[in-house]
């Protein structure tokens, strides 16, 4: 078998974001805007993800319209002949910025949206955000570009599938992606009050079912369902160290975003290594890659070809050991974690319909610090 490259890579331009969105995975501890690449150094990275085979970069954060130097690494991973993706709350997305950036070379704007119904959607961000994005959207839609969306699903949206399907198709969009919300980083630590129940989500995937009779042709659909609920865990990544690298915004590289909570794993930067060495050569891009790391019951599982042993961050946060069988595995010997998860949630919900309707209020949740 030949040696495995990278395809994308994605490229956290900036922990610095105007929302605070409860179910962000970002990690916990936000690097600050003077630990942030420069420019300069962000152009290496471009260069040496494309001469180790990238031909995608997903500009992301927090919010990388954040950075002034945007266009920038745009115009540059366009020279390289990298397909350039912009993944932004639309928080500063005007018309002008927009001809700005794709003159430059981004290829595609994805916006997220947090709810159909503004206060909701504003309460979820923690921030007046939805008007805005509103305008964003228009914006992107005047410009002649296709605009791409995504929602995270958690309990307090999961309700309003079809909804938001009608608003996001009313603002233009050409696809959609609903995703549940991953429990790293910030969803972990309001998964109580995020995880939605068993029985909302057969709702929603009736809901969801109704939605793409209603607009499959004119609206790409993509649903991304919550593992929680799943007997196997997701291939995550397509397998760790193997498809995608990401680079954080203090230069860091980990073969998934959420990979700084593993707090038992050193990760290299590319201040002190080329992109190059540390795909190759680090300690721990090599950790999980094949299947001699794997424990059992992964280890003469025949699913490890498929799923290969399923998430390493969800494993660290809900075991403390990245190498553990991920507990959503029905056969892993911590799945009863994933099982109280489940109950727990169930338990708070109906709490919260009994006393405060369908919504936990912000305060009792954890609290997000602002990014430098
Ligand atoms: Fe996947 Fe491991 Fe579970 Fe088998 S035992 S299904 S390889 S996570
Ligand atoms: Fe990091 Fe799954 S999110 S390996």
């Amino acid at each position: 078998m030949g040696e495995e490259l990278p395809y994308a890579l994605t490229a956290e331009l900036t922990h610095r974001c105007p929302l605070h969105c409860v179910y962000c995975s970002n990690p916990v501890e936000l690097r600050k805007r003077e630990e942030e690449l420069d420019t300069g150094e962000w152009l290496r990275v471009l260069e040496e993800a494309s001469g180790l085979g990238a031909v995608q970069v997903h500009f992301t954060g927090g919010e990388p319209l954040l950075r002034p130097d945007l266009d920038i690494l745009a115009r540059r991973a366009r020279e390289l002949g990298m397909f350039v993706n912009l993944i932004t709350s639309g928080i500063g997305l005007t018309e002008e910025r927009i001809v700005r950036l794709a003159e430059a070379g981004v290829d595609s704007f994805q916006l997220s949206v947090q709810a159909s119904e503004p206060g909701l959607a504003d309460r979820l961000a923690g921030f007046r955000a939805h008007d805005r994005k509103r305008e964003a959207a228009a914006a992107i839609v005047a410009c002649g570009l296709p605009l791409n969306m995504n929602v995270v699903l958690h309990r307090h949206n999961i309700g309003q599938i079809e909804e938001i399907v009608d608003l996001c198709a009313s603002w233009g969009a050409n696809r959609l992606e609903l995703a549940h919300a991953q429990y790293y980083g910030w969803a972990l630590m309001n998964r109580d009050a995020l995880l939605p129940t068993r029985e909302q989500l057969a709702a929603a995937e009736e809901a969801f079912a109704r939605a793409k009779e209603r607009h499959g042709r004119s609206l790409e659909l993509i649903w991304v369902v919550p593992d929680y609920y799943e007997d196997y865990p997701k291939p995550c990544m397509g397998g760790w160290g193997k498809l995608s690298l990401a680079v954080a915004p203090d230069g860091r590289a980990y073969p998934c975003v959420a990979a700084s909570s593993i707090r038992t794993m050193e990760f290299e930067s590319v201040r002190e290594r080329s992109l190059g060495w540390i795909w190759r050569e680090s300690a721990s891009f090599n950790a999980y890659r094949g299947f001699g790391w794997m424990p059992e019951p992964c280890r003469s599982c025949d699913r490890r070809f498929q799923d290969f042993g399923g998430c390493r961050c969800q494993a660290f946060l809900l075991t403390g050991d990245a190498s553990a069988t991920d507990p959503v595995c029905h056969r892993s010997p911590h799945h009863r974690l994933i099982e109280e998860a489940a109950v727990s949630a169930a338990r708070l919900s109906r709490r919260e319909r009994a006393e405060q309707g369908e919504w936990a209020e912000q305060g009792e949740w954890a609290e997000q610090e602002e990014g430098a």
